[in-house]
């Protein structure tokens, strides 16, 4: 028997619901108005200490954990109430532990980023925050809607400032692909130890400025409705069980996510499902909660070492990719089919367009 997570060393957790921005393609935003939030999304919701303790008091995390990722899809992790707690919590237990967290930098004020980086300057060295910053000045709330770059910018200073290594991230889109290399540069005289500049994994650069503007200024436009999804192309995905599938999660980061409503998923990908319209929410239910019971993922009704010895994670997706049965359609959809858009055609995902390192301070 092999299992999902038997080299598995870090975990991937989304802290809430919750978050200050509508990017145009993140998962959390309406796609159809971009200025509501996605009707399918529960928002506002934290995941409660409770889980967070049962985490750190499971063997897994006390015998194998080495990493804690602070980076969901529908979540800015600053928006947690208890967000210092929690990190607290995780570097009280394992004082050696590398900590990532993924953030929009608009949170919060210069104290409170003092204090995170006087929190992570005592774990690995390798601990790392990085600051989502799609543009200089204004350029950068084209994507990041309810964005401010000057509040980010006194913010990643603060950070730095007490010693926090930050990474300047900056997803690459039609309106700032001519300001990458003077991103680069601010990036490095600020003192962040890099700066990675990313592919753009959705549609915005295909929709353009314009689109976005034209589609978020209008007033009148209500929440969507649930979005229906479309058959056809669920039915192709279960056509193509066929394609190979490799893991990046597993084989290559090694980790598995936790969401918001503290259930555990093989990655981001397979929380998401539920986000994006109902003929998906439905297969998903089909192929785990009725094959499994509703609950089988949930820390709230189970251990986390019980969860991750179920046969979901234990046997069945390894099971599923080589044998090429219906419960790996996610992954075929996901990490199989994918290709990503970008303003000069597609490219691999996982690829970084640019990915530089300066020398450490
Ligand atoms: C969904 S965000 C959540 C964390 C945090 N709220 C943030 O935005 O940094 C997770 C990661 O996705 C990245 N991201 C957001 N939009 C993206 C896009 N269109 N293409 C590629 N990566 C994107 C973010 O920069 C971040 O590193
Ligand atoms: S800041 Fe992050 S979580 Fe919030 S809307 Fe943008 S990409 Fe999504
Ligand atoms: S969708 Fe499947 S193959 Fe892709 S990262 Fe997730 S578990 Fe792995």
């Amino acid at each position: 028997m092999s299992s999902y997570l038997e080299n598995t060393s870090s975990i991937q957790i989304e802290l809430s619901s919750k978050c200050n921005h509508l990017c145009p393609s993140c998962i959390r935003t309406d796609f159809k108005t971009l200025r509501h939030t996605n009707p399918l999304l529960e928002v506002g919701q934290e995941m409660p200490m409770e889980t967070i303790t049962k985490v750190i008091e499971s063997q897994f995390f006390k015998e194998r954990v080495l990493e804690v990722e602070f980076c969901g899809t529908v979540d800015e992790p600053f928006a947690h109430t208890k967000f210092l707690q929690i990190l607290k919590s995780f570097v009280n237990e394992k004082p050696e532990i590398k900590i990532s967290i993924h953030t929009n930098g608009s949170l919060q004020n210069p104290e409170y980023y003092q204090e995170l980086a006087q929190v992570l300057v005592r774990t690995s060295p390798e601990s790392v925050v990085r600051f989502s910053i799609d543009g200089i000045g204004e350029t950068h709330s084209i994507y990041r809607f309810g964005g401010n770059y000057e509040k980010v910018i006194t913010n990643l200073k603060a950070f730095i400032d007490k010693g926090g290594r930050a990474i300047w991230q900056t997803v690459v889109f039609p309106w700032n692909e001519n300001q990458i290399e003077e991103m680069e540069q601010i990036a490095k005289t600020l003192g962040c130890v890099g700066f990675f500049a990313r592919p753009d994994r959705t549609n915005a650069s295909k929709w353009g400025e314009e689109k976005i503007k034209s589609l978020r200024y209008n007033k009148s436009t209500l929440q969507s409705k649930p979005s229906t999804g479309d058959q056809d192309y669920l039915d192709g995905i279960f056509n193509s069980l066929t394609n190979k599938t490799s893991c990046v999660y597993k084989d290559t980061r090694k980790m598995f996510f936790i969401s918001w409503d503290s259930r555990i998923w093989p990655c981001c990908f397979w929380s998401n499902i539920r986000y994006e319209n109902l003929i998906k929410r439905e297969a998903l239910e089909a192929t785990l909660f009725e094959k499994y019971e509703t609950n089988f993922n949930s820390i709230n009704d189970f251990e986390v070492d019980q969860i991750l010895s179920h046969s979901f994670l234990n046997n069945d997706l390894i099971d599923a990719w080589r044998n090429d049965k219906p419960l790996k359609w996610r992954c075929v959809e996901k990490c199989s089919l994918k290709k990503v858009r970008t303003s000069d055609g597609e490219v691999d995902d996982k690829k970084h367009l640019k990915q530089s390192y300066f020398n450490k301070i």
